[in-house]
């Protein structure tokens, strides 16, 4: 299935029209285009073309039964693919729309069940950038794109994390720079009576309960959740999210001090010398990566350590989380250590992030 894999930089403020025209021929003919979002890179492909939604299940190696979120550029488009459009949506679109907001209602056989994985529901979001939205209005179609990352990966912020992991199984890239959010969209059910939040993102429940008040919006993926019982959404999977190197989370930043800095700290703290840690973490400080994130400075740490990362606020946090991530695995780490950010509503979409990113310093 070794595709060469074209990559093409556009303007995001201007995106050329004829590098759109490009992007769109491609996917009109049933190829993958990935392009940003406000959030992340999305893998795109005609969502009313069968064929051109398997290619995507089998680029990411994703398994067929996560369904695929669909991309409009408009409500009237969203509207030819559902069978209902309540007064809730209406209400949540003219307000977020576009923007980081998915939602999942019944949908009309315009969509095929590559798309949905034979679920009667689909997930509908407009994206904001214009090169999203350029490109949907000139394909005229709506646009099946899963975040632009092989399963299970870290989604991408940038082009060159689309590049490294799908480079040879898609057609184009369009090289817009960083994505504004770099957190994926909130998914939000509204075929229940009460609205559901099936995945936490930039848009918070509480914002949607604001807006949509008296109707209560119940949030059911929680942080570090495991037992979720029946899957209603696979990015509710704990974890989803994970970087290549072993990734373990301490819980707050007074940890640190706790952590084992040196082998024979290491065998007084667990005893023996063994996987995951292996090694006091001075031993090979080059193949370890700290990650601070919601403190306002950065703890004192051994001099020795020279990848550390601080990510002091909920914004840059979300911007630029994934990217740490991904120059994480660059970097060729085998362990990441995370300073979680405190348990406060800012954090929520961050945390739920890292729960799926890492596991807990002991289990
Ligand atoms: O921000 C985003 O949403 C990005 C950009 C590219 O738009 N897309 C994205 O797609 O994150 P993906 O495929 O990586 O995640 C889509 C999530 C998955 O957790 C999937 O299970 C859920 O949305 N989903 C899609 N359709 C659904 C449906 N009909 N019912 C329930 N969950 C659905
Ligand atoms: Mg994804």
């Amino acid at each position: 299935m070794s595709r060469p894999t074209e990559v093409i930089s556009v303007d995001p403020k201007q995106p050329d029209p004829s590098v759109i025209e490009h992007a769109a021929s491609i996917l009109r003919r049933g190829g993958l285009v990935a392009f940003a979002t406000e959030t992340v890179y999305g893998l795109g492909a005609d969502a009313t073309n069968p064929d051109a939604v398997m290619a995507i299940f089998e680029a990411k190696g994703r398994p067929s039964q996560n369904p695929l979120i669909v991309h409009v550029d408009s409500t009237e488009m969203a509207k030819s693919c559902v069978a209902e459009w309540p007064d809730v949506a209406d209400l949540l679109a003219l307000h977020y729309w576009p923007g980081p907001l998915s939602l999942v209602l019944p949908r009309t056989s315009r969509i095929p069940d590559a798309v949905t994985a034979g679920l009667p529901t689909v997930g509908i979001r407009n994206p904001r950038p214009l090169v999203a939205q350029d490109l949907i209005e000139r394909v005229g179609r709506p646009i099946a794109a899963p975040s632009a990352n092989r399963s299970n990966r870290v989604s991408p912020t940038l082009a060159s994390h689309v590049f490294k992991d799908l480079e040879g199984r898609i057609d184009l890239i369009l090289d817009s720079g960083q994505t504004d959010l770099g957190l994926e969209s909130t998914v939000v059910d509204l075929t229940t009576r009460q609205p559901r939040v099936l995945r936490p993102g930039p848009v918070s429940a509480s914002e949607l309960e604001s807006l949509i008040g008296p109707l209560r919006v119940v949030e059911i993926a929680n942080p570090g959740a495991v037992d979720l019982g029946v899957l209603t959404s696979p990015g509710q999977l704990p974890v989803h999210y994970a970087p290549q190197a072993r990734t373990l989370r301490v819980e707050t930043p007074e940890d640190l001090a706790r952590l084992p800095w040196t082998t024979d700290e290491f065998v007084r703290v667990f005893g023996s010398v063994g996987t995951p840690e292996e090694f006091g973490l001075l031993d090979r400080p080059e193949r370890v990566a700290l990650v601070i994130i919601g403190t306002p400075e950065l703890p004192s740490l051994p001099a020795a350590l020279t990848h550390r990362f601080h990510l002091p606020d909920p914004e840059t946090a979300g911007r630029d989380l994934y990217v740490v991530l991904h120059q994480c695995d660059a970097l060729g780490v085998s362990l990441i250590v995370i300073v979680p950010p405190p348990d406060r509503r800012e954090w929520h979409t961050i945390r739920d992030r890292l729960w799926r990113a890492s596991r807990p310093w002991r289990e």
